[in-house]
């Protein structure tokens, strides 16, 4: 449970400040059961949130200073202060541009923010694909607002929380994890439809289980990597004639092979294919068909392997060792690629043959341990209970 974090932060809180918080605050990090890369192409995703995410304990300051510290980086500090530009910050005190950014965009829509000491930690583990960073961006906005009084809806802290990665972080991303990370329910993954943020929770079937396996693939050129398949996109999109991929379709992309690179054209068909599968798959889940679910999860892998090229050998390792493993339901690398997690969704009375294969399997054929996480769909960000 996220809220086992608040006596961390509460600590930290009393110890450097001197008082007890006011309040405290979370946002949770997500897993995407299907539809990657789809979301900046307008498309759709089917994400869940998960039980792991960013607590806030936090009280109002008198003046407009906003006062950081990072629990998790040895109470790491940094501060600024809302009447001055908001910079940049490399080096060490980087995780706070996270936050920098949030505050800038809220700003930048007219919000008067108050000032705040804010004390921070999360347990997504980082650099994974879990969306850790928009699980801080989100728990963010969700503190600064309320201390000011502000309501938003989950869309608008989510767009803020796009804009820290965007326009200040300098990392391209889509809408998908702040959406989830926002607007997430309880035993719910959530269909979105990135171009409306039109959401639609999704009932998880009883007795399956979300398991996250983290591969432990130091996930190198991931944003260069990110960036380009972004570029092949709007290519693609240019050369099809339409606005975004969400507008083309398989007869569309047929027509245009003959003048296509292949590249664009193996983008193009992972995205026009990927959120064909995301629609059917809401479906699915909703009917509470796991099998029909594995075999939709088992084509996304195969697409994000040969048409868009985003897995490498151990995560492709990782899914096989699952799906020889699991009795029904299915797997598939989630996130951005290039290393990071696997998502299963299968009965949980599979849980133990996996771990087991796992364990065993995983290391002798890589040399590298996977780490098993058994999540619970979860809420989106809110306000917790203020006793520590
Ligand atoms: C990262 C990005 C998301 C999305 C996924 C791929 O998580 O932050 O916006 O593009 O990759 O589906």
């Amino acid at each position: 449970m996220i809220e086992a974090l608040k006596p961390k932060a509460t600590e930290a809180f009393v110890r450097i400040f001197g008082s007890q918080p006011e309040q405290f605050y979370q946002a949770p990090g997500r897993v995407n059961l299907i539809g990657e890369h789809t979301d900046y192409n307008d498309g759709f995703v089917l994400p869940c949130a998960i039980n792991h995410g960013t607590v806030i304990a936090a009280s109002k300051r008198t003046d407009d200073k906003i006062v950081l510290i990072a629990c998790d980086y040895d109470d790491a500090r940094s501060e600024f202060d809302l009447n001055q530009p908001l910079e940049k910050k490399e080096g060490d005190e980087f995780w706070s541009n996270y936050i920098r950014g949030t505050t800038q965009a809220l700003m930048n829509k007219g919000h008067k923010l108050t000032g705040a000491n804010l004390v921070i930690t999360g347990d997504v583990p980082q650099g994974t694909g879990l969306s850790s960073s928009a699980s801080l961006e989100v728990a963010t906005g969700t503190a600064l607002c309320h201390l000011s009084g502000i309501t938003l809806p989950g869309s608008e802290l989510a767009l803020a929380g796009q804009s820290a990665e965007n326009d200040f972080v300098g990392s391209n991303t889509g809408i998908m994890d702040q959406m989830i990370s926002a607007c997430g329910k309880d035993d719910h993954a959530m269909m979105l439809d990135c171009r409306s943020l039109e959401t639609t929770p999704v009932s998880m079937p009883e007795k399956a289980a979300v398991v996250i396996v983290n591969s432990n693939v130091r996930r190198g050129l991931v944003d260069s990597e990110y960036n380009t398949r972004r570029q092949n996109c709007e290519d693609a999109a240019r050369i099809l004639g339409v606005k975004a991929l969400r507008d083309a379709n398989i007869d569309l992309l047929n027509s245009h092979r003959e003048s296509m690179d292949e590249v664009s054209y193996k983008r193009a068909h992972h995205i026009i294919t990927e959120n064909q599968r995301t629609t059917e798959a809401a479906k699915a889940l909703a009917a509470g068909d796991l099998t029909r679910m594995g075999e939709l999860m088992a084509q996304s892998h195969i697409s994000m392997a040969q048409d868009f090229e985003i897995t490498v050998p151990a995560i492709d390792i990782l899914v096989d060792i699952i799906a020889s493993t699991k009795t029904d339901g299915g797997v598939r690398m989630t996130g951005g690629g290039f290393g990071g997690c696997v998502v299963a969704l299968v009965p949980e009375t599979d849980i133990p043959a996996i771990k087991e294969a796992v364990a065993r399997q995983y290391p002798e054929k890589t040399g590298l341990q996977g780490d098993v996480y058994i999540c619970q769909a979860s809420c989106g960000a809110g306000v917790i209970a203020s006793k520590a």
